[in-house]
């Protein structure tokens, strides 16, 4: 499953890019506004640090259809082609994704919280829905259970929206939604490290270190296959 990395944090985001596997960024109004400041020099300086090719998503702030477009345009006029523009699911956001979509843009539906909803990005010709898996189970219903509906609606209608999960609060969620076959996730700073670490990994490491200085000392195997060569 491809990963995104769902903040707006530049020291996070330098650091997530530099270390994990990510193939982008994901933002929206909440994200933004909890980090404060310009979010257009904030924005400017995400693409600066994942470069033009990742995946950067943002969300319009307009709500009217005629804003919404000239809003899109803007958005990827200074961020970038692979720039997607997140919509969220409404009837005044479905007819913006088909026309935007027609236009070439790419396209996020956010804020999915059923199958109905992911048929209806999906048919309107969105590139990603994203459902709120947290925001699902918050609400005594199964976050996962509803992203793998939608991939069956998906799967079904061979269509090639991609399902782009969101919303995460443990990384047992998103092993489960990765279980789905859903395409894509997006995690935050938090949830990201709690995949990668593991004590009994750390224990693991600390254990092939102790045991190769036991016998080796400080020298290294570079320094062995290079008879010394290699410092
Ligand atoms: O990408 C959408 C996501 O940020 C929503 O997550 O944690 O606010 O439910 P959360």
């Amino acid at each position: 499953m491809r990963l995104l990395l769902d903040t707006a944090n530049i020291e996070d985001i330098r650091y997530i890019n530099t270390y994990f596997p990510i193939v982008g960024v994901t933002t929206n109004p909440t994200i933004l506004s909890r980090e404060g400041g310009d979010p257009a020099a904030r924005l400017c300086e995400i693409r600066q640090i994942i470069g033009p090719d990742k995946e950067l998503h943002v969300q319009i702030t307009e709500t009217e259809y005629e804003k919404i477009m000239a809003e899109a345009e803007i958005i990827v006029g200074a961020l970038g082609k692979n720039t997607f523009v997140k919509i969220p699911i409404t009837d005044v956001g479905l007819r913006a994704v088909r026309d935007l979509t027609a236009k070439g843009y790419h396209v996020t539906v956010t804020a999915v919280l059923s199958a109905g909803q992911a048929l209806l990005a999906a048919s309107a010709g969105a590139d990603y829905v994203a459902p709120y898996v947290s925001r699902l189970e918050n609400i005594c219903e199964n976050g996962v259970e509803a992203v793998a509906e939608i991939q069956q609606v998906f799967d079904a209608a061979g269509c090639s929206t991609k399902i782009l999960a969101a919303s995460f609060k443990t990384a047992r969620e998103v092993v489960d939604v990765a279980l789905t076959g859903a395409a894509t996730a997006t995690v935050s700073t938090f949830v990201m490290q709690k995949l990668l670490v593991h004590t009994t990994t750390d224990t693991s490491i600390k254990g092939f270190r102790d045991d190769w200085e036991n016998v080796f000392g400080k020298r290294t195997l570079g320094s062995w296959l290079t008879n010394g060569e290699q410092k």
